[in-house]
């Protein structure tokens, strides 16, 4: 279920207000140059390459917009409350909680998802499955994207910086060994394709 979020947050500061209001009023006092954030209620974001345009209310968060919203319901919610990384999405190229983000806050960003990264057959998919990296599964789907966002940035990371990358992200069934192992695998096979 989706948590009844009682406080907004103001994107540029951080400053907290009670109504959609309230927060609108003081975008609009203490950052009048960098505009409103998404008037009326509206918009427009890029997800797994596609355009959409939405009406949401203040208190949906992205997770609710997506999984909820619009039908991908790769991420999970395990926590609800950022503590746990199954909810993981990449925004604007960095890896977020996405029960912890306002869907308001991401008016002009582009979000990626696991449907996304499965769908653009990307290795980590079949490098997950190979090395058994799950067992009920609920947290793959943030591990997966999280790993993305990693080797977006870093094509060859050490076991290392696999494991500081993924400490946000819990497993109830303890598969952590099996995942710097899969990364690894799928930055050898993106090494590989590029030679
Ligand atoms: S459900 Fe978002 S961090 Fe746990
Ligand atoms: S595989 Fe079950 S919670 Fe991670």
């Amino acid at each position: 279920m989706n948590k009844e979020i009682t406080k907004l947050t103001c994107p540029y500061c951080g400053e907290t207000k009670d109504t959609a209001e309230g927060l609108r009023e003081h975008v609009f006092k203490s950052h009048k140059a960098r505009g409103l954030p998404a008037p009326e209620g509206r918009i427009k974001l890029i997800i797994n390459r596609a355009e959409y345009e939405f009406h949401v209310k203040p208190n949906w968060t992205l997770y609710y917009l997506i999984h909820d919203k619009l039908g991908l319901t790769g991420a999970k919610q395990f926590c609800d409350r950022g503590a746990c990384g199954s909810c993981t999405m990449i925004v604007d190229g960095k890896p977020v909680l996405s029960c912890m983000m306002l869907a308001i806050e991401c008016d002009g960003k582009t979000v990626e998802t696991v449907e996304g990264i499965a769908a653009d057959g990307h290795p980590l998919i079949e490098a997950y499955v190979n090395n058994h990296a799950m067992q009920c599964g609920y947290c793959t789907p943030g591990f997966v994207v999280t790993s993305k966002a990693l080797l977006d940035h870093n094509p060859d990371p050490t076991e290392e910086e696999i494991v500081e990358a993924l400490a946000g992200n819990l497993c109830r069934c303890s598969t952590y060994p099996q995942h710097p192992i899969a990364v690894r695998e799928a930055a050898a096979k993106m090494k590989a394709a590029k030679k």
